[in-house]
């Protein structure tokens, strides 16, 4: 979803001093590119507008840690893909609640195109501002708010494109612990809101015009 050019002019706007394209690239990003592939039995995916910078690294098997500097949205983490139902655990370091940033099971479907959210935490911003709660679901000791949103003419797997937001938005923040993905997707089909065929899900770590770090691991409970 990235472009190469849009890399490179990141770069060339900050202080490093750049000889070629590849070392600008390399200014930008101190861990792995942006992305998506396998890593150590997980798929994972590494998404940056371009702005700023961001160390995004893969540590072994769920594991991932990303460190980012004046963004202005970026998205990774690792997980599954395609991400039926599955009960997953998670836990790791995620402390941006002075900052906006989200810390979610996020993942697509298409057919409808669709982009949704487990917040577990989040810092500044609520996702849900602006927006009308649809109704309520209990899972893993903790009550989610359910939200719809939708995206017009914005980045997504299928490139540019409009698209609905699915929402469950945990009231008492966490980081670690299980996620039960079924609870999620029964309520929202109970509020008429429709999945399609399962794209990617994973446990990622969101930075909107900000700076912060992660370090999360994840891991399927069969
Ligand atoms: C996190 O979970 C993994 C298993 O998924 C476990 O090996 C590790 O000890 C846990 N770490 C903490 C800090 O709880
Ligand atoms: C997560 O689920 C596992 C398996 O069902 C259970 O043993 C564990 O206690 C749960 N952890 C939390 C934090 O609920």
């Amino acid at each position: 979803m990235v472009s190469f050019t849009a890399l490179v002019a990141a770069a060339a706007a900050g202080a490093t001093v750049v000889a070629s394209p590849l070392q600008a690239v390399q200014a930008v990003q101190a861990g792995i590119q942006p992305g998506t592939g396998k890593h150590d039995g997980f798929f994972y995916s590494f998404w940056t507008d371009g702005k700023g910078s961001i160390d995004y690294t893969n540590g072994p098997g769920g594991n991932y840690k990303s460190k980012w500097n004046n963004v202005n949205n970026w998205v990774g983490g690792k997980g599954w893909n395609p991400g039926p139902p599955k009960k997953i655990s998670y836990n790791g370091t995620w402390d941006n609640y002075k900052v906006n940033s989200y810390l979610s099971l996020y993942g697509w479907t298409t057919n409808p195109l669709v982009e949704y959210y487990i917040v577990e935490a989040y810092g500044t911003y609520n996702p849900s501002s602006g927006t009308s709660k649809k109704g309520t679901v209990e899972s893993d000791g903790g009550t989610y708010d359910i939200y719809q949103t939708t995206r017009v003419n914005q980045p997504s797997i299928l490139g540019t494109s409009t698209f609905a937001q699915f929402w469950s938005v945990r009231t008492q923040k966490r980081v670690g612990g299980n996620i039960t993905t079924q609870n999620h997707f029964d309520a929202w089909k109970k509020y008429g809101l429709k999945l399609g065929t399962w794209d990617y899900m994973i446990l990622a770590t969101e930075g909107y015009q900000s700076s912060g770090s992660s370090d999360i691991t994840i891991n399927e409970i069969k």
